[in-house]
């Protein structure tokens, strides 16, 4: 871990604006606050994110956001020691305002920057102390998207390595060897559309709005998992590659078939929620045990579905693996994250250097 006491953390990859402030005590990281403006009811009304507009919702609520963070942190910037920014992968004009603000500040305030790959983010949500993390999320334009996972008040247990990861969000369904926090390898990951892509795009088919996953999670609840029949993609492939474009075909296909009553959607949610989950359990269980990883932790958006940490938590149990999910409201995107991976990541040498880059990989 780095020596910085005090971060704040920039992130504006997609169609979230978020600032937050998080303290490192006695080697826990501590969260001060996290506040997420979202362009969420646009997206909605438009059924998807239209690249330009989340932009231009970014540069309205950067300074806001980050104004709100320190004031909730009830930090001054003198007392900030760091700023760390997520840099890619993204939106192009979504990074653009962030990146370019967290310099600007930098420059001014006089901070090191710390650029944060946000793929490697969503994983250290993981890092944050559970008992700091129920401070209030403010958001300022609309309400949050996930459901709230109980938090564990226990003490402060954080992943170790060697350790696997899953991350399962809008654009990534990815199983990643990170061997130490700055040594990784990439295990595999979709082929075609992420687990996230699939969730919203059946829940388009089913006349779900926008986003589809916590839609799909919600109408789940009261769906038959085995009414229907949908494949379970790559299943046996015995590797560590997924496949959920035919998946959402097969929706398609359904959905043709049936009347979409509300018991129907229901029973073909449950259906996909429980065959996404399936494959995802059973690829990340195998790749703990052939890397022989002391803990498997899971990231992304789609990792705020309830019934999908309970499958991954039932399964790591019986195999006696430590498991690893962020409260829900810490899996979609947030800039908590990102503070929390700048605690393990160097700051740059030169500010001016750092570019957004909107197709940053592992
Ligand atoms: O990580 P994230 O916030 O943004 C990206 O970096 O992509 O992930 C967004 C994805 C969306 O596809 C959304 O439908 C999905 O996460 N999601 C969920 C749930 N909450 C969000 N999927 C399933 N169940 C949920 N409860
Ligand atoms: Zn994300």
């Amino acid at each position: 871990m780095t020596n910085y006491k005090t971060i704040l953390a920039i992130e504006s990859s997609c169609d979230e604006t978020a600032a937050a402030i998080l303290e490192q005590v006695d080697g826990s990281i501590k969260l001060l606050s996290s506040v997420v403006a979202s362009s969420l009811q646009l997206q909605a009304k438009f059924g998807g994110v239209i690249p330009e507009q989340a932009a231009r919702e970014q540069l309205k609520s950067i300074i806001p956001v980050i104004s709100e963070a320190l004031e909730i942190a009830d930090k001054k910037i003198d007392q900030i020691d760091a700023i760390a920014v997520t840099q890619g992968p993204g939106l192009i004009g979504s990074l653009l305002v962030g990146v370019e603000t967290a310099k600007t500040l930098a420059t001014i305030w006089q901070k090191p920057l710390i650029p944060i790959n946000h793929l490697i983010g969503h994983f250290y949500a993981n890092w944050i102390e559970q008992s700091s993390a129920v401070s209030p999320q403010i958001t300022v334009n609309t309400k949050l998207v996930a459901e709230n996972r109980e938090l564990k008040a226990e003490s402060y247990s954080v992943p170790t390595f060697p350790a696997v990861g899953l991350l399962v969000s809008g654009g990534h369904t990815d199983l990643v060897y990170f061997k130490s926090a700055s040594d990784y390898q990439y295990l595999g990951g979709t082929r075609d559309d992420a687990a996230g892509e699939c969730f919203d795009k059946s829940a388009r088919l089913l006349g779900l709005p926008y986003p589809g996953g916590p839609e799909i999670a919600k109408r789940a609840i009261l769906g038959n998992p085995k009414h229907f029949n949908l494949p379970v993609p790559m299943l046996h492939s015995g590797d560590y590659d997924f496949s959920f474009s035919g998946l959402k075909t097969a929706v398609a296909n359904l959905v043709k078939t049936v009347d979409l009553d509300d018991q129907t959607v229901n029973d073909i949610a449950a259906t996909l929620q429980d065959t996404i989950s399936a494959v995802l359990v059973k690829k990340a269980i195998q790749a703990v045990k052939d890397k022989q990883a002391s803990c498997l932790m899971v990231a992304g958006g789609v990792a705020a579905n309830q019934y999908l940490a309970a499958e991954l938590q039932y399964q790591a149990n019986r195999d006696h693996i430590p498991f690893y999910i962020p409260p829900a409201q810490y899996c979609t995107d947030n800039a908590a994250m990102i503070g929390a991976a700048a605690f393990f990541h160097p700051p740059v040498s030169s500010i001016f250097d750092v570019e957004a880059n909107p197709n940053l990989g592992f």
